[in-house]
Order: structure tokens, then sequence, then C-alpha cells
């Protein structure tokens, strides 16, 4: 048995996964500023189809025993992603939106792990808004120099404005994942969801980077 608390374990077990989705082309690309907007624009409309199925499912495990203390309005996405999109394709953003298909299947798979389980829930609301806490703030900061987008403009997704303190945050969510009442069947549960929920981040950055090389923004490949 390890003496390890199980948010500590399975940041260790997903390290490899996450080192993976990281090093993606694309992200290196979009962080990088080999990008243009419409590079950048590509990765809004994936989030929106992601977190549109994310938040959704958050809806109906508000009052779950298990999952429901992980829902909080101070992380919800959608509107800051519909406003960012305003900005970025203008009125009929919806008509405009072209996700790429991994974008629709992270969301299809999100949808369906979470009717099944809370501990799916879990896993998929941990990976995002986990990730947004953590390098998604690097990667806003990336996105304001090089894209002219800012948390006013086009990039309100990264910013936060009741989570004053995401250090804090992110150590209360850790408390959280340590005190959930799961045996080791529903902590492997949990565990491969989120091996999962990499995997479909990695298919969206790639589909991303062909999407970016194909319209000759960038080589990425
Ligand atoms: C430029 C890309 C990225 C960078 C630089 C980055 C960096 C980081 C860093 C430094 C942490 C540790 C933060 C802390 O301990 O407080 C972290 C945590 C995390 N990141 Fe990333 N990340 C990136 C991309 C991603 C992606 C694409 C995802 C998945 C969608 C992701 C999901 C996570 C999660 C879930 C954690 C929390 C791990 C834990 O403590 O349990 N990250 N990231």
């Amino acid at each position: 048995m390890s003496s390890q608390t199980f948010a500590a374990r399975l940041r260790a077990e997903t390290r490899d996964a996450h080192q993976s989705a990281e090093s993606q082309r694309y992200v290196s690309a979009l962080t990088s500023g080999e990008l243009d907007v419409a590079g950048y624009t590509a990765l809004v409309v994936a989030h929106h189809v992601i977190y549109a199925a994310l938040e959704g499912a958050a809806e109906t495990m508000r009052d779950d025993p298990l999952a429901g203390p992980f829902v909080d309005d101070a992380l919800t996405r959608l509107p800051a992603l519909a406003a960012d999109l305003r900005f970025l394709l203008g009125p009929r953003w919806r008509e405009a939106m072209e996700p790429v298909p991994a974008a629709a299947a992270y969301a299809a798979r999100i949808t369906s792990a979470c009717a099944a389980s809370p501990e799916r829930f879990i896993a998929h609301h941990y990976i995002r808004y986990l990730g947004d806490l953590s390098g998604g703030r690097h990667i806003g900061r990336c996105v304001a120099r090089y894209y002219g987008v800012t948390g006013e403009a086009g990039a309100s997704f990264y910013s936060f404005p009741r989570i004053t303190d995401p250090k804090s945050y992110k150590d209360a969510y850790r408390a959280r994942l340590d005190a959930l009442p799961l045996d080791d069947a529903g902590r492997s549960v949990l565990r491969d969801e989120v091996l999962v929920a990499y995997e479909h981040n990695i298919a969206v950055f790639t589909d991303l980077g062909r999407l970016v090389a194909a319209s000759g923004r960038e080589g990425a490949a």
C-alpha cells in the first residue's frame, strides 16, 4: 500500500499522459506564437464543444453525493467561450463554428461516461479545470502576447474572475479528491477515465495540428 494521498497518486499515475498532452506540436506552436488568430480560434471552437458537454453533465451532477461537491459556478467556462467566439467569429459565431472531429468525439465520451458514473464525471471535471487553473494560465499569457486576445476580448476562457488564488483553489480541490469515499475499484475507474480524457485531448491537438498545417498557417504535422 502506498502512503500517498489519492490526489498525489492520481497525479503520479497520469504524469506521462500529461507530459504527452502538453508536448503536442499544436500546443508548442500555439504557445510560441507560430499560429495566427484563426489557428488559435480553432482551439476555442473545440473548447466550446467540449465544455458544452462537460457543463451539461455538471448540471445533472449538482446534487450527486459524490460529484456534487466538485460542481462550482466559479469554474463555468461556457459563457466565457461564447463571448470569446463572438469576438473571434462575429455575431453569427454559432453557424461559423467548424469543430475538428476529435472535439465531437471527446464531447460524446464526456456525455456517455458521465451518464454512467459520477467517478467518471469527476475524472473529466478534474482534467479540464485543474488543467485550466495550471498550464491554462501559461497558455492564456502566451495567446495574449502573440495573438492580441485578452481576458476582456477573445481569451476570457483563461481568466477565472471568481478564483483569486488558484493555488489555494487547487489545494482544496485535491483535498476534495482525497476525501472521496471510494474504494480501490472506484479510484481505478476515476484514474482510468482521466487517462481516456488525456487521449481525447491529444486527439484534439492532433486534429488541430493537421488543420493548421493544411491551411498553411504553420508547419505543424
Ligand atoms: C502548455 C501546456 C501545458 C503546461 C505548460 C502545463 C503545465 C502544468 C503544470 C506546471 C501543472 C502543475 C500545477 C500545480 O501543481 O499546481 C499542471 C497540472 C495539470 N495539468 Fe497541465 N499543462 C499543460 C497542458 C495541459 C493539458 C493539455 C491538460 C489536459 C487537458 C492539462 C491538465 C493538467 C491537470 C489535470 C493538472 C493537475 C495535475 C494534478 O496536480 O493532479 N495540462 N500542468
